[in-house]
């Protein structure tokens, strides 16, 4: 299995009823070899058109943050929790992760990365701890299958709530320093 064969597999993928109202399956970007690994949620709208994953306004926000510490988007890779985008961006369904979940699995054992960032609370609670509340563990440095794992807000929830934006900066300025100390590449 690589990651080409497995965006394949997702490509055709009928597991769950999204396949029916998706375009695109999103099934992740950048470098297949990144130390610093960010999983999302699910595609929104510019996503299911494009294919890609963060490319809407979420998107530009998480850029700006990744620019503003000197992260490179090629450096890094970007999946999220599942593939298709859910109808009107509404949160996706527990089963819709059951059956999706595993392609996120198997990439992150393909990517091998030493350091995973979820984004908002869908993705920490998914890989973290199903209690994990995002406002007050964000930027705390778990363990995930021997990897480091931590969770931030979503570029999403802090455009509608641009308070957040300063503890997001802090957030990522710890990523900086992890990668930095630990010689990753970014
Ligand atoms: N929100 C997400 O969680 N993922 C995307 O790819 C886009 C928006």
């Amino acid at each position: 299995m690589t990651l080409e064969s497995m965006n394949e597999e997702v490509r055709i993928c009928t597991a769950c009823g999204l396949c029916h109202t998706r375009t695109n399956t999103v099934f992740g970007v950048g470098n297949p070899h990144a130390d610093i690994m960010f999983v999302g949620e699910a595609p929104g709208k510019n996503e299911d058109e494009t294919g890609i994953p963060f490319v809407g306004a979420a998107g530009h926000l998480l850029n700006d943050y990744l620019t503003a510490v000197g992260l490179s988007r090629d450096e890094i890779y970007i999946a999220n929790i599942i593939k298709c985008r859910p109808p009107n961006n509404r949160d996706p369904k527990p089963e819709e992760e059951d059956c999706c979940i595993h392609f996120l699995h198997k990439q992150i054992e393909l990517i091998d990365p030493k350091l995973i960032v979820c984004l908002g609370r869908i993705a920490a609670k998914r890989l973290i701890d199903p209690n994990f509340q995002v406002t007050k563990q964000h930027g705390e440095l778990f363990t995930y299958h021997g990897r480091k794992i931590m969770a931030t807000f979503h570029p999403a929830a802090l455009l509608r709530n641009p308070a957040n934006k300063v503890p997001t900066f802090t957030d990522f300025e710890k990523i900086y320093s992890i990668a930095k100390e630990q010689n990753y590449v970014f």
